[in-house]
């Protein structure tokens, strides 16, 4: 087993977590030789030496062999990933924003510089997703992974469905727990998710798709209407994340409110919890569950990421390596509800096919038929529009 010299950035949530974790696990050869903020007057538990606001300390020490980065500055945090790689470090990272944006250049500097790159933490905390799919899941058998990837949104879905309460409340709620980020666009839009859901994707079907190119949609526009909607058929909304690869091989992802039936193993994935559906080839449905987020459940899943490189562990990006790379495609069509405030909204949708319509007093649905192509082409103009869409 490598003996571990770790510098971490970041002593926020998960730091915090992380450091807690590593004292009491006996498991790892591991020191902590400096821990880098940003900060200066900030009340903290540990003390200078370890603690240090110069970025260079780590990054310039020769005995750190491995960088733990965890901060919450995406751009900053793909410069200090960058830099330990080609000062001969390895990297373990919880950031899925950089992740998601990086990945192909990543891995390529990965190669050049033969150090490992670990990130098991930035998709769905503690649930070791990404380790499962490089080892477990290495052949050409899954045909979909479906998930609900961020604790905040459903956090607040599930006050919504479960206990009654309206969006704005159930937020606030989610943020005075600490679930919610104070700024929580990137966990309600649906952003999050779409991270995480390019990074699973790149594991299990070997392509790295640019989030500009995949349809999403939040739930920041849902109404006690559509609440309503569910609830009368018997079904929930969970903020699903999805990949599909079709009968030709090809696979289409996006990251779209659901309705969802009793029957389905999410729809008990509830408060801040996520899941994780694998459904492959022969073996149907395997469904993995766990905490998504918070200090100790992420910083045991970055503490799994340190023991695998005690163990010189890579991804190997077997998708990649050795099968051919899928194509990416948006044709393919859905079935959404689609509830519109103004009659001149509809206008935007292009619908195939239209299978119910409803016109109220200043509320309006529409149930029909709608490809991801068409909905990709309004992505920009759709978050100003006063709707609600969810596949149903
Ligand atoms: N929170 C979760 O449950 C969770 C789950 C999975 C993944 N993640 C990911 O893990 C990362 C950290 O999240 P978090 O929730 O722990 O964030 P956080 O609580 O906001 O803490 C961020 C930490 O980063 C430090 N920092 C920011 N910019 C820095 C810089 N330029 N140099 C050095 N330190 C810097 C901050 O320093 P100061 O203390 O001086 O402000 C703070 O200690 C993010 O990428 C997040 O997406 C979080």
């Amino acid at each position: 087993m490598k003996k571990l010299n770790i510098g971490i950035y970041g002593f926020g949530v998960v730091g915090q977590g992380l450091y807690s974790v590593l004292q009491k696990s006996k498991t790892v050869d591991a020191k902590v030789s400096s821990v880098c903020v940003k900060q200066k007057n900030k009340i903290r538990t540990i003390k200078e030496p370890l603690l240090t606001l110069d970025r260079e300390k780590i990054l310039n020490n020769p005995d750190v062999n491995v960088v733990v980065e965890l901060i919450d500055d995406a751009a900053e945090a793909y410069h200090l990933v960058k830099e330990s790689l080609y000062k001969g470090k390895s990297v373990v990272s919880g950031n899925k924003k950089m992740w998601a944006a990086h990945l192909e250049e990543l891995i390529h500097i990965q190669n050049e510089t033969g150090k490992s790159l670990l990130y098991d933490a930035s998709a769905c905390g503690s649930i070791p997703i990404i380790r499962n799919l490089e080892e477990y899941y290495d052949n050409d058998l899954l045909k979909s992974i479906t998930g609900i990837l961020n604790g905040s949104s459903n956090y607040i879905l599930t006050q919504i469905f479960r206990d009654g309460k309206v969006y704005a409340n159930a937020l606030k709620e989610a943020q005075a727990l600490g679930f919610a980020e104070s700024n929580p666009e990137s966990d309600v839009s649906g952003s999050d998710s779409l991270y995480k859901l390019i990074i699973i994707t790149a594991h299990a079907f070997g392509i790295i798709v640019s989030s500009d190119d995949i349809f999403r949609f939040g739930i920041d526009n849902i109404s006690d209407f559509d609440v309503q909607f569910a609830k009368e058929k018997g079904l929930r909304i969970k903020l699903i994340a999805r990949v599909t690869k079709a009968e030709d091989g090809k696979i289409s992802m996006y990251v779209v409110p659901e309705f969802v039936s009793p029957d389905k193993y999410i729809y008990n994935v509830e408060d801040e919890y996520n899941g994780v559906i694998i459904e492959g080839e022969f073996y149907d449905k395997q469904f993995m569950f766990g905490k998504g987020a918070g200090a100790y459940p992420t910083g045991s899943a970055v503490l799994s990421d340190i023991t695998a490189l005690s163990h010189n562990y890579k991804y190997e990006y077997k998708k990649r390596k050795y099968f051919k790379i899928p194509e990416f495609t948006n044709r393919v069509s859905l079935k959404v509800y689609l509830r519109y405030d103004r009659t001149e909204d509809l206008r935007h949708f292009d619908f195939e096919e239209i299978f119910e319509q409803y016109a109220g007093l200043g509320t309006h649905f529409v149930v029909g038929k709608i490809s991801l192509e068409k909905l990709i082409k309004i992505k920009d103009i759709l978050p100003g529009l006063p709707v609600f869409l969810g596949v149903l």
